[in-house]
Order: structure tokens, then sequence, then C-alpha cells
């Protein structure tokens, strides 16, 4: 088995230092980091003195409410290479997000930065019980999505023999999990799910695999499913979190130990939390929306970043930095029904608790009359009975209506009739007219 709680001399110095230390280092950095961004970006320049605001302003780490929010709009007004502070010469690599509307937002690293990326992705798989020497499968998608090389650099760096699967061709994913013996897999959670259900398929118990740790994220997923997951294939899983804009996978980690929320790599990104509405910072414990700024990238700084994920930040526990709440969701994932906010993550905590149905649902919307109306279809487990997939159905709607206070339907589908994910799950499909 693995060994959950790492001995003291396997940290980064910083991950065993005091919240002073740490905070001592976060100022330093935050300082150079603002001067970097004002010295060599057009947009930082314009957008500080816009707001009156000058690196030197910068005294203290709460000073950092002084500077203006950056959101991907700013990012996609610079396309492609606008928000770099490095010559084009000294980028190493870009990585682009497909971006469902408009321009991929573009994102640059420095060979410094993409040494940090691998330092933080070690940390993180270490965090998770990752170790020198094991086989680590890795189906995050390579390519221009960070997810996979920044997985790789990271597994490279720990000293794991990384597996390059990336996404896709499922059933191979599966033969090289029974070939190749891997004890860690990094993927999509709702990919983890595919290959699962291929393994039944196959007819291999999913729990006598090779596999100790799953290291999930790119997408929200629930404490509910986790349980799920860990008793399916009898292993530990654990949440990564990431975004291109601010390194990619990375940022924070659940230690395997605690399971009790994200770690966030403080020493690099600097967080906060604010109201989505009126942009007020609000103080650690309070829910609102995360911000990110990049405090030792050199490629391409990010002042205070609007992520857009919801969730909320507690004190450090397995590690000094400050954790963050498992992601709710994304503000523009954000269903509103008759004046009742709701999240596909609660949908699927609540999927998770009925037998007879499986976590593959989606949740679509539609407009009758001027109201908007959700429908949830999820799908049947194979071997439950026709009246009791129906009860079930009937079953869901009340819990719903129970714990989130809203009307929906449900509708229960035959096993395979969601499509399924390679990468990250589309949840919402929204069939209501534009407007
Ligand atoms: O998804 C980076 C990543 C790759 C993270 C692999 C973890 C593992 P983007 O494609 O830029 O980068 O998407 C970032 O995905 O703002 C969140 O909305 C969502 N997200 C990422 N991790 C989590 C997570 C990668 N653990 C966006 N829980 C973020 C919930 C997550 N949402």
């Amino acid at each position: 088995m693995i060994r959950l709680t790492p001995n003291p001399d396997e940290l980064d110095p910083i991950e065993r230092a005091s919240l002073d230390e740490l905070r001592a280092v976060q100022l330093e950095r935050l300082q150079w980091s603002v001067r970097h961004a004002y010295d060599n970006v057009r947009h930082y320049r314009s957008a500080l003195d816009g707001a009156g605001v000058h690196p030197d302003d910068i005294r203290e780490l709460d000073d950092i409410a002084k500077l203006p929010f950056t959101t991907k709009a700013d990012l996609r007004d610079n396309y492609p290479f606008n928000m770099f502070a490095v010559p084009r010469t000294q980028v190493a690599r870009v990585h682009a997000s497909s971006g469902t509307t408009g321009k991929a937002t573009v994102v640059g690293y420095t060979k410094a930065d993409l040494d940090m990326w691998a330092s933080v992705m070690a940390r993180s798989i270490r965090a998770a019980g990752g170790r020198s020497g094991h086989v680590l499968h890795n189906a995050y998608g390579y390519g221009l999505f960070t997810g996979g090389l920044g997985a790789h650099g990271g597994a490279e760096r720990l000293g794991c023999t990384v597996v390059p699967v990336s996404g896709g061709m499922t059933e191979r994913q599966v033969q090289l999990i029974t070939d190749f013996e891997p004890d860690v897999i990094m993927v999509t959670p709702s990919y983890m799910l595919n290959i699962v259900d291929e393994m039944e398929r196959q007819g291999i118990d999913p729990r006598t695999t090779s596999l100790q740790v799953g290291i999930f994220g790119a997408e929200p997923w629930t404490n509910e499913m986790r349980a799920a997951m860990e008793e399916r294939l009898d292993i530990h899983a654990v949440d990564i979190y990431g975004l291109s804009e601010v390194v990619g996978p990375g940022v924070a980690q659940e230690c395997v130990e605690t399971k009790d929320g994200l770690h966030v790599w403080e020493d690099h990104f600097y967080p906060e939390i604010i109201d989505p509405v009126t942009g007020h910072v609000l103080p650690d414990g309070e829910r609102g929306e995360l911000v990110f700024t990049s405090i030792t990238k050199e490629a391409m700084p990010v002042l205070r970043y609007r992520t857009r994920d919801l969730t909320r930040l507690l004190p450090g526990t397995a590690r000094p930095m400050r954790r963050i709440e498992k992601i709710t969701g994304r503000t523009d994932d954000m269903i509103i029904l008759r004046g009742v906010n709701l999240f596909p993550t609660q949908i699927e905590g609540l999927v998770m608790t009925v037998p007879e149905l499986t976590p593959h649902f989606e949740c679509v919307l539609e407009r009758s009359g001027n109201l908007d109306a959700l429908t949830v279809r999820v799908e049947r487990e194979a071997s439950a009975s026709l009246d009791s997939t129906r009860a079930a159905g009937s079953h869901l709607c009340k819990l719903v209506k129970n714990k989130i206070g809203v009307t929906i339907a449900v509708e229960v589908v035959e096993p395979g009739a969601i499509e399924r994910s390679v990468g990250k799950m589309k949840r919402v499909v929204d069939n209501r007219p534009k407007k």
C-alpha cells in the first residue's frame, strides 16, 4: 500500500515553513511580479495607470486589492502574444484553451516557468501519494490543453515512470492499465468513469487492478463521487485543480492523508476570494469567486485573474498553505431556475445517492413559456429493473425539491444514452432560445 503521510524530508522546504515565512516570501514575490507585469506588458501598465496604482504601492500583501482585475476578455483582446512579459524568443512553450466562443486563450512559459510548473506538479503528485519509482498512467489530454503535458512534467520530475497515454481509445487504456500495472492514474473524473465501465465490460474487476491513487481534476466533482470511485476502484481519489491562465494543473492539490480540500501552492499563486458581483474581497471562510495572482511567473504574469470558479478559502491543515474547498462550479455553469441558483455538482451529489442511477447524467435547459425548465437526463444502472428505475427517477425529483428547493423533471435513460467524455465533461445542454 502507498504511504499516506510523507516523511518531512521528502517535502519542499516551503511545505514545512511557518506562515510568517510563507507570507514574507509571498510579499517579496508579489512586489516583483507586479513590477515585472507593469514594466513589460502594455495591458498591465495601462490598467494600473488607469486605476491610479503603481507597483511601489504594494507594501503589504493586502495592498493587492488595489490592483485591477484581469479577465478572460483581457487575454482575448491581447491575442495571441500581447500578454507576454518577455521577448517571444524567450518563450519556450505555449498552450491554449480551445474556447467555446471566439478566439482561444493563449498562455506562454519561459524555461524557468516550465521548471516551476514541473516542481509544483511534482509536489502535487507527491501530496496525492505518488512517489519516485511509481508507474503513472497519464490520461489527461496531451497537446494545447495543459493537462497532459503539465502532469507529465511533474511526474517525470518526481521520478515516476510515466505512461503518456493521453485521452481516448478507452479499450487500450484498460489494456495498458492491466499490462503496465500503474500505481497512479491521472485523468478527469468523468473519463475515469468511462474507463471503469470499460473494465467491467471486459470482465475485469476494477478493484483488482494495480491502481492505488487517482488524481482527478480539470472539472468539478463531488465528495459523493469520490466515495463511489474509491469504493469501485479500491483506490484513494484526490482532487487536483488548476487553470491554464495561472499555469495549468498543479495550482492546488488535495493531500491524500486528509482529503479535506486542496492546498493552494501559495508560494507561486496568491489566492483571493471576491464577491463575484461587487468585486469586494471576502474574508477567508466565505464563499465567492476565486482570484489568482501569479507571483513567480516570467512569460505571462497574471494579476488578480478572475477564474469564475466558486469556492472558499480555509486554513492549512496537512500543509501550511491555505486550502480551497472543492469547487462548487463556475459562475458560467450556474443554472438560475425560478430564482434558485443551482449547480450541476449539486445534482451529481444527489444522483450518487440513488443506487438505481449511474453518475452519467446531463442537465438540459429549456424555455417553457416565460420560465426556464430543467430536465436531468440520467442513465439507469444496467442491473436495475424498469420499475425500480421509474421509482428512482421520481425519488431524484423529490430529493432535488427537498434539498435544493426547485422543481425539475428527471428522465431516466438507457445505459449508454448519455454522450461520454474523453476529457472534460459538458454537463449542461442549453436548448433555450438565444437572447
Ligand atoms: O483544466 C487544468 C487542469 C488539468 C487541472 C488537469 C487539473 C487537471 P483549463 O482547461 O484552463 O485548465 O480549465 C480550467 O477547469 O477554471 C475550473 O473551472 C476547471 N477545473 C480545473 N480543475 C478543477 C477541479 C485545466 N479540480 C478550469 N475542480 C478551471 C473543479 C476544475 N473544476
